[in-house]
């Protein structure tokens, strides 16, 4: 029997669907090390990927008999996949199904940040509450305001759906321009970079990491940021040049920050985590039952697919 590594824990119980094909090797309590991954691919057919774990030309060569790699999470960014193809090897990932977890966690992300609600939730946990008072951790309201999305896939349109709730007028910036039908139904303007950063006052990213990506927020574009304005990382960390973040909260370039991605995660700069204004989360987006469910069955199942000749649903190209 082949083996189809599973490199941490999934949920639910479609795990189970792989054994009458292979000999697992299930990681169910924790994700691997990049070490322990390096020497367990060896020998594998197929593989689970996380996205903390590294499937780099190193990894692809040293797996001779690899056929598919099926990520858990809609960003690959984590896999060389130009190396995958080159090898024959189908890389598959987990799209659509956690959209809406995702962009409500961004759409949180904008409210606890606006609102200081972490701030409020540390103040009254650390008996500091001395009573009602009139400018008490001040906020600003979503409703009216203008709204950029930095990368408008799946999820920035759910955030964009969400975003008429609040009337916001949203901008957005995408790699391919979206349909008219989409930008009229969702009320969507289409705008450069710039336009995005100088207009908004509030900023989410949910943009995947690639070379025109990575570093995008640097010191630059913080200086060119409205000073009330909040960012919201859902994307990737290192769209944000974390140390230049730092620079412009000291520097008051912007008003504040929720991210729920590092840089380089695990770690983070320290300043991040005694600045007021700074909202963190680990790596939260798609962490719904609903979505991790449906995420679980999705990475069997395209492993299944491959196994049984059929081309999965979501081939990442
Ligand atoms: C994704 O799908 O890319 C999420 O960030 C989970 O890794």
């Amino acid at each position: 029997m082949e083996k189809v590594l599973i490199t941490g824990p999934l949920i639910g119980d479609s795990v189970n669907k792989l054994n009458d094909h292979f000999k697992v090797e299930y990681y169910k309590d924790e994700v691997m090390n990049q070490e322990a991954f390096a020497h367990a691919v060896k020998e594998a057919w197929g593989i689970i990927t996380m996205t903390s774990l590294r499937v780099d030309q190193h990894v692809i060569d040293s797996a001779q008999g690899l056929k598919v790699i099926s990520n858990l999470g809609v960003g690959c960014d984590n896999i060389d996949v130009a190396c995958a193809k080159s090898r024959g090897i189908i890389v598959t990932n987990t799209p659509d199904i956690l959209s809406a977890s995702t962009a409500e966690m961004g759409v949180g992300l904008l409210l606890a940040a606006s609102r200081c609600i972490i701030e409020g939730d540390r103040i009254m946990r650390a008996g500091e509450f001395s009573g009602w008072k009139v400018d008490l951790l001040l906020g600003s309201e979503l409703n009216g305001k203008t709204l950029g999305i930095l990368g408008c896939g799946r999820i920035g349109q759910t955030i964009a759906r969400i975003a008429m709730g609040f009337e916001m007028e949203v901008l957005y910036r995408n790699r391919n321009r979206l349909t008219h039908e989409l930008e009229s139904r969702l009320r969507l303007t289409s705008v450069d970079f710039d336009r995005l950063v100088d207009q908004s006052d509030f900023l989410i990213i949910t943009a995947p990491l690639n070379e025109e990506s990575h570093h995008l927020f640097d010191l630059k574009t913080f200086e060119r940021m409205k000073s009330s304005a909040i960012l919201v990382n859902i994307g990737r960390g290192p769209v944000i040049k974390e140390s230049d973040l730092v620079i412009a909260l000291e520097r008051n370039l912007i008003a504040g920050v929720a991210l729920d991605v590092l840089e380089s995660p695990p770690n983070m700069a320290a300043q991040l985590k005694k600045h007021p204004n700074v909202t963190l989360t680990p790596h939260l987006g798609s962490a719904t039952t609903e979505a991790r469910i449906a995420m679980s069955e999705l990475v069997i199942d395209a492993v299944i697919d491959v196994y049984e000749g059929r081309i999965p649903n979501h081939l990442v190209t």
